[in-house]
């Protein structure tokens, strides 16, 4: 589920059948984050460059998902984690989900999605099955793109 922040924002309910819920993240998570980020001595302020969407069970953060909307409406997306012992749970596509239901509120018409070439099976499988496309590669980086339909808006 969302918190009642989200919840007011998004206007409809989001979860899956653990008791998982997503907020924004507040300051006091950052070490917690910093422990979880891939980037061993993640720095502090990269917390601070995008919005960080942050999944909670049994009030631990087990997952967390990075994004910014540009001025020309387009939702951006690159970094998403989900604790090793989570993983699998459908969070990561909860994450997903509830990012792209307050895009949409904002306006945003696309949603784009950095991936790494030989990155986890599980997030292709959520793009996938979230209506996104291979759009271009570079070197090591995937682009995937979706365009948000007149239903979603
Ligand atoms: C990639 C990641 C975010 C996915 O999150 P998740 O919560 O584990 O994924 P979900 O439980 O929502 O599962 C998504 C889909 O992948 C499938 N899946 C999960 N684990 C899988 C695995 N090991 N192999 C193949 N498919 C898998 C699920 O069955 C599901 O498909 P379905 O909806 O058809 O059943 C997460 O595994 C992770 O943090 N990985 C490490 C960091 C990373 O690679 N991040 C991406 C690069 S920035």
């Amino acid at each position: 589920m969302v918190d009642q922040q989200l919840h007011e924002v998004i206007g409809f309910p989001i979860g899956n059948e653990y008791d998982v819920t997503v907020r924004l993240m507040s300051p006091s998570d950052i070490p917690e984050l910093q422990k979880m980020s891939l980037i061993r001595g993640q720095k502090t302020v990269f917390w601070y460059g995008a919005i960080t969407l942050v999944a909670e069970f049994e009030h631990r953060i087990v997952g967390f998902t990075q994004y910014y909307i540009s001025v020309d409406m387009i939702l951006h997306s690159d970094t998403i984690r989900i604790a090793p012992d989570m993983k699998g749970k459908g969070i990561g596509g909860m994450l997903t989900e509830v990012k792209e239901a307050i895009a949409i509120k904002v306006g945003a018409r696309v949603h784009m999605h950095m991936v790494s070439h030989n990155g986890e099976i599980a997030l292709k499988k959520i793009l996938t099955k979230m209506g996104f496309h291979l759009c271009q590669r570079h070197g090591p980086t995937e682009f995937w793109v979706k365009s948000f339909n007149e239903g979603d808006l």
